[in-house]
């Protein structure tokens, strides 16, 4: 039997994880049940007339098709709105939004809708490298966690364009913005997830400390994690390829898709 899949959003990540599933090579291991996308919540269905997609414009629709599994790649609006609805309902959830639990309402709104319908929030690598790593750390001991993003200007220009600030005629790197992980996934809600799942996995969102830059010699995005305390010291790195003309790397893609073979593969890598 497939996996029964829904979906909350169908952009640049959603398109890139059902293409990573899709590949006849996804399970390391014969035992790949495969999956079956049963409903894709979308907040702008008019858009996806004629899509190959089973579309859906409320949540109500997306839990009638009873998905064994949801994975929401939208906003963080819709993981705010709807993802507690999917959870009270008895359905897990694999979490692209993560930024959305830099707020204290909405991380306790998750685990009392989990609570209510048994049901479990995961959050996966995302972006990054180093997370596994990072999360085993956090139950030895971490005294310090730094995590820097670069990415090329275009990716900050409406903040800084907000500010009165131009970075079109940047020719080297500059610094764009720093503070703690919170503030982070707050002041770029479609771009600081990585910090909030940094933030999760290790020492919290207020220790968490965050440097964002823009640089013009680039044209992936650059993560890099550092950790240091009892566990030794940790330093993971990745350039990841954009999606397309988006800012959204590529990689999240995957880690949302292996995410989803945990459940459908014999064995779970
Ligand atoms: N965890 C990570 O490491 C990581 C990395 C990059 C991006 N992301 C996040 O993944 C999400 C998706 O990114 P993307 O590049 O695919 O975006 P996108 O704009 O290309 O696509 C978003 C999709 O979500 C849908 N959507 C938006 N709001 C919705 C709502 N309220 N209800 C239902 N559907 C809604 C849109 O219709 C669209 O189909 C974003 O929140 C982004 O910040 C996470």
């Amino acid at each position: 039997m497939t996996l029964k899949l829904g979906m909350i959003g169908m952009g640049a990540i959603g398109k890139e994880t059902l293409r990573c599933l899709s590949r006849p090579d996804a399970g390391i291991d014969d035992g790949h049940t495969g999956v079956t996308l049963v409903a894709t919540l979308v907040s702008d269905p008019s858009r996806h007339a004629g899509s190959r997609y089973p579309i859906v414009s409320d949540v109500a629709s997306l839990l009638a098709a009873r998905p064994d599994l949801v994975v929401e790649a939208a906003s963080q609006a819709a993981f705010r709105a709807l993802v507690p609805q999917v959870l009270a309902a008895g359905c897990d959830v694999i979490a692209g939004s993560v930024g959305a639990l830099a707020d204290h309402a909405v991380m306790a709104s998750i685990v009392a809708a989990a609570k209510t319908g048994g049901s479990r929030l995961s959050i996966p690598s995302g972006a990054l490298a180093g997370i596994d790593a990072l999360a085993s750390a956090r139950l030895v001991g971490i005294d310090t966690v730094e995590y820097t993003r670069s990415a090329p200007p275009s990716t900050w220009a409406s903040h800084e364009s907000a500010r009165g600030r131009d970075l079109s005629a940047l020719d080297a790197p500059q610094l764009v913005w720093e503070g703690n992980a919170r503030d982070a996934a707050r002041t770029f809600p479609k771009n600081a997830n990585v910090a909030a799942l940094i933030a999760l996995a290790g020492i919290g969102f207020e220790r968490t400390r965050v440097r964002i830059f823009a640089d013009p010699s680039l044209t992936t995005n650059l993560h890099s994690l550092r950790a240091t305390g009892p566990f030794g010291r940790l330093h993971a790195e990745i350039s990841s390829t954009r999606i397309g003309d988006t800012s959204s790397s590529r990689i999240v893609a995957g880690s949302l898709a292996r995410s989803v073979m945990w459940q459908t593969s014999r064995i779970a890598i």
